[in-house]
């Protein structure tokens, strides 16, 4: 009997069609930012309802640029989710800003608004909340508190490729939004992301941003006026993107079936914390099924349940740990107890394998696995 196949928590779809056209870009004389990244562009904007969005070599860099053309930098606050991936952190730091967090949605895990409201200051700038699939962060109230307050916000929609608010893409709406094309994203151009600004002149300061920071004189010469970093999305990638991007909403049909057959086989097993459920027409997208373990009525830890899962070749992940209690969050002061849902989704949060190149099938092998080892490993 042959082995069953290791099933990755994450990972992309890539035909055929898609690896000829990189061959194609191979072949054509232009494979850094050109042709096909302008195409790419033009698609995403058509996406993201005609606002201009420029591609990335990967969300991070989206982050960076934005906070960039948002001119955050020292003596800047800029108010985030202890729940999210370190990209936020970093990237704020990064600029120069002092990263301030507030506690999420125990069960959404979006960034709780009412704490963001108390912890903004004289010195808060701008709001990166991160949507979390299944549940994006409340697009009206975010928006009427950023216009009420003065500051921006830069969405961290790098899970949610696809999901709608009010039956608009994200990306359509805001102010600024940040995309990542990672292969464990909705869809890929292997690492890539995208930014989505307002208008030309902002497009034109992040041409600049992603790019060295050079523009140029009427005479043809470059010139540079303020740092730009090196950001700018080669053509492969793109011929990629573009591929993926048309195929995106059967990738994300493929993930809501997946993500019913997690919630049919988990009802019966009450045992774990699960995402909001799905409903018909919802506008959401699945990029993550994550989980709240019941660990303290379990013998096992984390790590021993994710070894046994592993063991029966099951891939899982931790989304995420909690930013203000990694080395770099303490430093600005932050400690255990500051907020009680980020730190329990960091200690009880496992992700189970989910991507379009699954099957229902393997959906149940995972329930039964992860049932299997819960019901051994009760107290
Ligand atoms: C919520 C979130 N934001 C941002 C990023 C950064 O994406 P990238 O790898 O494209 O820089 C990730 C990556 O996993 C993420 O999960």
């Amino acid at each position: 009997m042959s082995p069953v196949p290791y099933l990755k928590f994450a990972g992309p779809v890539l035909d055929e069609a898609t690896i000829a056209g990189v061959a194609d870009v191979l072949r054509s004389g232009w494979i850094t930012s050109g042709p096909r990244v302008q195409a790419f562009e033009r698609a995403l904007s058509t996406f993201c309802g005609g606002r201009p969005v420029k591609a990335m070599t990967s969300a991070t860099a989206a982050v960076e640029v934005a906070l960039q053309l948002a001119g955050i930098g020292p003596g800047d606050e800029v108010i985030t989710s202890a729940q999210s991936f370190f990209t936020v952190l970093n990237m704020i730091v990064k600029v120069g800003a002092t990263p301030v967090f507030v506690d999420c949605d125990l069960v959404t895990r979006n960034i709780d608004l009412g704490e963001v409201e108390a912890a903004i200051t004289a010195r808060t700038k701008a709001i990166i909340p991160t949507h979390w699939p299944g549940s994006l962060v409340d697009m009206d109230a975010l928006l009427a508190l950023a216009r009420r307050r003065g500051l921006r916000v830069i969405e961290d929609a790098a899970l949610v490729m696809g999901s709608q608010w009010k039956g608009r893409n994200i990306g359509a709406i805001g102010d600024l939004v940040t995309f990542s094309f990672h292969p464990n994203k909705n869809m890929t151009t292997i690492e890539g992301g995208a930014l989505v600004v307002n208008d030309a002149a902002e497009g034109e300061r992040v041409d600049a941003l992603r790019f060295h920071g050079i523009t140029y004189r009427p005479d043809r010469t470059r010139d540079v006026a303020f740092p730009g970093g090196k950001f700018n999305l080669p053509d492969v990638n793109a011929s990629i993107g573009i591929a993926q991007l048309a195929r995106l909403p059967e990738f994300l049909a493929t993930r809501r079936e997946l993500v019913a057959r997690y919630f049919e086989r988990c009802a019966t097993d009450p045992s774990c914390v699960l995402p909001p459920s799905p409903r018909t027409g919802d506008g959401q997208s699945w990029n993550m099924f994550c989980v709240l373990l019941p660990l303290d009525r379990l013998t096992v830890t984390r790590r021993e349940l994710r070894d046994a899962l592993d063991a029966q070749g099951i891939g899982t992940g931790v989304s995420y740990e909690a930013l203000h209690l990694c080395t770099l969050g303490r430093s600005y002061g932050y400690k255990e107890g500051d907020f009680p849902a980020t730190e329990r989704i960091a200690r009880e949060t496992l992700t189970l394998p989910l991507h379009a190149g699954m099957t229902t099938t393997d959906i149940d092998r995972v329930c039964a696995a992860l049932a299997g080892i819960v019901a051994g490993a009760r107290t």
